[in-house]
Parts: structure tokens; sequence; C-alpha cells
């Protein structure tokens, strides 16, 4: 288990003083920190198909860049090299723990967790990120500095590649094994390994309200509700065809609002969109599916865990109506289990006590047996 310490300072005042404001270093935000996972591991990781990894590495002053799967590391030698893996949270329980000790925010701002490797003097360039990012320094010593987010001329160091020009550091520091280096979106940095290192950074992800917007239209469009034609059936005659009346501007602009304005249909496709994975589950459906009889015993003797990455939210409003979001899906179920789903959906791991009012009932039965048979949780020795 990893716990964050804040020292003096409360989750609440981080996050008034410092979330999306500005960067901070937390020395020792994790005491005796060990790495989740070991070098040799993730660099195999990244030899798989389905793990989103990239190389950077300098040869002859020149950036250089590629995407996994890497077949071999050995041409690389002992020096400026990094690799970077995302969403191990989905395919390592034992690094998906880091997360947890971020859950004072809510995980539907989660994008993912990130684990880096590097060589001494290995780095990935200086550059912003539209993320909020804790980078939690595991093994060796990495050197970090940040910038303010003022204006920075980005540009391609490599295709893949986008760079930031120098900037001057605001944070200059060294960070050892358990320090936390916290950066908003926007903020310039760059961190280069002293020696061979580790690092974890948890994303919060910041869609953009463009891109929210996009998506909002695809989903309509998906759900045939795209061909809704702008009206005007009062149409009055006009002398200046050339004109667009305020009355048509108001009345076009207003159409168009409704659409946002429909809370039943935006709800529907804010949790759809906020539970769809951005990284590949690692789904595992199990070879016999799981029978409702069988499963309410299973819910007593076993802990539930959820796939990692999974991603399962419900509203503050409608969840007593009966409904969630699960992986991109609506969820309808009974309203009585309003409180059984909620802690599926708050927690990563459900023990027998945790669910001794649920386990019993037959509708909150149905659905976990549902859950498990689709691979979205699984079963798991209680430790
Ligand atoms: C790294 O750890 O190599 C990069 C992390 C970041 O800059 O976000
Ligand atoms: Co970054």
């Amino acid at each position: 288990m990893y716990t964050l310490n804040l020292k003096q300072m409360t989750k609440q005042e981080f996050l008034d003083e410092y979330w999306q404001k500005k960067p901070v270093v937390i020395r020792q935000g994790f005491k005796n920190f060990i790495d989740p996972i070991a070098a040799d591991e993730l660099a195999g990781l990244a030899m798989e198909e389905q793990i989103e990894s990239r190389l950077v590495h300098k040869k002859d002053g020149q950036w250089q860049a590629a995407f996994g799967p890497f077949e071999s590391y050995e041409h690389l030698g002992t020096k400026n090299w990094s690799l970077v893996v995302q969403a191990l949270d989905n395919v390592s329980e034992e690094a998906a723990e880091i997360i947890e000790a971020f859950r004072f925010i809510p995980h539907w701002r989660l994008d993912d967790l990130m684990a880096s490797f590097a060589m001494p003097g290995g780095s990935v360039g200086p550059h912003r990120d539209n993320y909020d990012t804790f980078i939690c320094q595991g093994s060796g010593k990495r050197h970090w500095r940040v910038g303010d987010n003022g204006d920075h001329v980005e540009f391609a160091a490599h295709e893949a590649l986008l760079h930031v020009e120098a900037f001057e550091a605001i944070i200059d520091v060294k960070l050892e094994a358990g320090d936390i280096l916290y950066i908003p979106p926007g903020f310039p940095h760059e961190g280069i390994s002293l020696d061979t290192s580790m690092s974890f950074s948890v994303g919060f992800r910041g869609n953009s309200a463009v891109s929210v917007l996009s998506a909002f239209a695809d989903h309509l469009i998906d759900n045939d509700k795209g061909s809704q034609l702008l009206t005007d059936p009062n149409r009055q005659v006009v002398s200046h065809s050339g004109e667009v009346s305020n009355d048509d501007y108001t009345s076009i602009k207003s159409q168009v609002q409704n659409l946002l304005d429909d809370d039943e249909s935006f709800k529907k496709f804010t949790g759809q969109f906020l539970t769809s994975a951005k990284h590949d589950l690692d789904i595992l459906v199990p070879d016999e599916p799981f029978e409702l009889t069988e499963v309410s015993n299973l819910l007593n003797s076993h802990a539930i865990k959820r796939l990692g990455g999974l991603r399962a939210f419900y509203f503050e409003d409608t969840i007593e109506q009966g409904l969630c979001y699960i992986n991109g899906s609506e969820l309808a179920f009974s309203a009585v289990i309003a409180n059984g789903v909620k802690l599926l959906c708050d927690k990563v791991m459900l023990l027998p006590d945790d669910l001794s009012e649920w386990s019993r009932n037959a509708a909150f039965v149905e659905l976990a047996t549902e859950l498990l048979n689709q691979g979205y949780w699984y079963l798991a020795e209680v430790e």
C-alpha cells in the first residue's frame, strides 16, 4: 500500500494551493518507496503488442523516438535513453496501487499510470503536457526542471517528440525514491536521469471543451439523433434576404443549445464518454461462466477486484434511479442496490465484509455475476 504523506499540508490545502495552479515538490510523499515493478519486467512489457510504449534517446545530438513493441534494447547502450510505458495500471496490480494514494481526486479525472525507466542521461526532453501529473520518483535519481506556464515555443525535435524551447526553471531539484513532483498542465518540464532510474507518473486527463463537444456530436449521430433539422415554421416575409435576423440567430443558437440542455441525453453521453477506456484493457473472460447460484457464496468467501484500468462511475443524482456507467456503456440496475453499486464504483477491491449486505441480495448477485462473466471484475483470494 502506498500512503501519501503531504507533511503539514492537508489534501484540501494541496488542492487549494497547487492543484491546476502551480507545480510543487513533495519530498518523501511516499516513505520507503519500493518500485512496484522491476526495470526488466517493464522492458519485457514493452515487447508486447498490446502495450503502449515509447523509447526516446539521443544519437549524435539528435533526438530519436520509437514506438513499441520493441524486440531488443541492446543497440541503445548504457546511457542517454529512456523507456516509457503507458497504462501500467491496466497490466500490473502492484503498480496500480500507487493510484490508490490519489483517490482524493475523483477517478473520472484519472488517465493512467505511466512508468518510465531511464539510463544515466536518459530523458524524453523538455516538453509540456495536457495533464496534471504526479511524477513519483522510484529507484535512482532524476534531475527535474520545471518552468512557468507562460508562452513557450513548441517544436518537433523528432516527428514523435514535441519539445519546448529552453525555459527558465522555477523548480530545479534532484528527486530521490519517494519524492513526488506535481506539475499542472502547460508547465514546461524536463527530467534527466542521474543514474539508472524509474519513475511512475499518475496522470489526470484534461479534456478540452471542444473535444467533449465533438464527441457529443458523434454520440448524437451514433444514436440517430444527428439528422434532426433546424426548424423555422413561423417564417415571416423579409425585405432583406441577405440578412440573418436577430430572431433567426437566436433560434439557431437555442436549437443547438437545446441539445446540451437535454440533461438526460447529455448525462448519458458524459457517463459513457468518461468511462470509455483510453488504453486497451486486459480483459480475461472466464472459461466457464459463473452461475448466479454460486456467486452469492463466492462473494462471501472471496474478494472481488475491478479489472485494472476499468472505468466505472455514477452521477450523484441518477445512481439512486439505478443508473451507472461502466467501460463506455450505461448500465441500468434495480434502484434498491444503488449503495452496493456505489461501492463497486468507488473501490477497486471489495472484501466479503464490505459486501455482507449485498452478497445475499438477488439483484446485486445478478449484477455481480454479469460483471464477473464480462471479465470486468474478478475474484481473488482474501489475504
Ligand atoms: C518521464 O518520466 O520520463 C517523463 C514524464 C513526464 O515528463 O511527464
Ligand atoms: Co511530461
